[in-house]
């Protein structure tokens, strides 16, 4: 069933309505672009989509195997010999900063008898001793010494053979991807509009505030929907209402990207009454940690937006060690989430420098592996600030008590959290055989899974 884009939207004030009437620096153009109305039907999806074993064995084969995916940042291997480990599926990948200063990835298998190479993160090695009869690696894979080699003269016939098997590995903003497809199309080719989009906010020149993982008992594709829409924000974050442009989000979806905007100090259009400028400027400062009594009256015509956005650069401008005096009021405030498929979300602008991973959690399709960083700007004349290291938190774990670095997006993770049990349980207890998406904020969540489908197809 074929629709056409619904009017929903109509009596709403558009988001480039809304930065249109921004005072202050120009807007960057990707901000002031939107890509033609998004429709993919309204069909159901079937729920099997993330219950299914079967479905999730697809995925690993015809997905995982072949797809560009983020499997760390670069400045958590930053000397020769560093190296970490990236899990997908039952794929262990070894990913090891060369000499060179460039980067390799590897199967972790030893070429022996298949032991991990590397259970784990290490820093400065040499070489790659397997654990289990020491057949030793060089850090770029070649095969360096088999002990009693004259028992293996397949070895000794063709060592090259027997370096570890290397997988495709290239690095775009400090982040570093993978791919186990020797045939796939190059990273930058499938990161579409990423690298325009992001010039004004150079992702190698962030640093890690805040490195959490936690496992979910839920699907990765419903974690990850969680974050693809701001229909849900005035039930499950209600604090945000008064200065959340939440139902006039504008979602834009590229090829094999999408973005969502939601605007900041602006008030939701679920309320019946916005507050007066005054209110939605006082109720944005509170909520971005302004102490109550500190903050000023909005001055006489002033937009909120543009008091917002001096606050913020006033406060974060000194902590980032720049000046924002050029930036505009979105680069500053607002929520500008960017999804590239199939499961990084990098956020745009200055403030908001979130970076969320989501991948399926071994073979149980109900378990899911989230990753969230929170990087910000530094200047790039200076030294690299240290990132803060990953921490891992049990699903009970909220964000607020056990990642407070996570700041003001502690307390939203946790209400976000709150749901996917009860999505989990109740995808299981569905009455009918699918769920239903909204023609336009959900529109993402569709895309979604068209590029799924696509790939499950190949
Ligand atoms: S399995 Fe690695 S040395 Fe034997
Ligand atoms: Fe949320």
């Amino acid at each position: 069933m074929t629709t056409v884009p619904s009017d929903a939207r109509e009596t709403m004030t558009p988001v480039q309505e809304i930065l249109a009437s921004d005072i202050g620096p120009e807007i960057p153009a990707p901000l002031l672009e939107q890509s033609p109305p998004p429709s993919y039907g309204v069909e159901d999806l079937d729920v099997d989509r993330y219950l299914s074993p079967e479905f999730m064995r697809l995925e690993y084969e015809k997905l995982w195997s072949r797809v560009w995916q983020w499997a760390c940042l670069a400045h958590e291997i930053p000397e020769s010999g560093d190296h970490l480990v990236y899990e997908i599926g039952d794929k262990s990948v070894l990913i090891v900063r060369q000499p060179d200063g460039g980067i390799k990835a590897f199967y972790n298998s030893c070429q022996h008898r298949a032991r991990l190479i590397a259970d784990g993160p290490g820093e400065g090695a040499t070489s790659f001793v397997c654990g289990f009869h020491a057949w030793t690696y060089n850090l770029d894979g070649t095969l360096k010494h088999v002990p009693c080699q004259w028992d293996f003269p397949q070895v000794t016939e063709n060592r090259a053979r027997f370096g570890l098997r290397e997988i495709r590995c290239e690095t775009y903003g400090g982040f570093v991807f993978i791919n186990f497809d020797d045939e796939a199309g190059s990273l930058i080719e499938h990161l579409d509009v990423i690298p325009e989009h992001f010039k004004p906010y150079p992702l190698e020149h962030r640093f890690s505030v805040a490195n959490v993982r936690k496992i979910v008992p839920i699907n990765w594709k419903a974690c990850l929907e969680a974050f693809l829409e701001s229909y849900h924000v005035y039930l499950t974050h209600p604090q945000a209402l008064e200065f959340t442009g939440d139902a006039n989000t504008q979602y834009d979806i590229w090829k094999t990207t999408s973005r969502l905007m939601t605007l900041t100090a602006t008030p939701s259009p679920h309320l019946s009454e916005g507050g007066t400028p005054d209110d939605v400027f006082h109720a944005t400062a509170a909520a971005f940690g302004a102490p109550e009594d500190q903050i000023p009256p909005l001055p006489d015509g002033m937009p909120a937006r543009a008091m917002i956005a001096e606050m913020a650069k006033q406060l974060v401008g000194p902590q980032i060690g720049m000046n924002l005096d050029d930036r505009s009021h979105a680069e500053l405030i607002d929520s500008i989430e960017y999804f590239v498929f199939p499961n990084w979300l990098p956020w745009a602008g200055l403030t908001q420098g979130l970076q969320y991973r989501f991948r399926p959690n071994g073979d149980d399709p109900c378990s899911s592996i989230f990753d969230v960083q929170l990087m910000l700007p530094f200047d790039p004349s200076g030294p690299r600030p240290p990132s803060a290291p990953l921490k891992v938190l049990q699903y009970e774990d909220s964000f607020v008590e056990h990642a407070p670095e996570l700041s003001l997006f502690a307390p939203i993770f946790d209400q976000d959290f709150a749901n996917l049990v009860a999505i989990n349980k109740g995808m299981k207890t569905h009455g009918k055989p699918g769920i239903t998406l909204g023609d336009y904020q959900e529109a993402r969540i569709r895309h979604f899974h068209k590029l799924v489908d696509e790939w499950l197809a190949r």
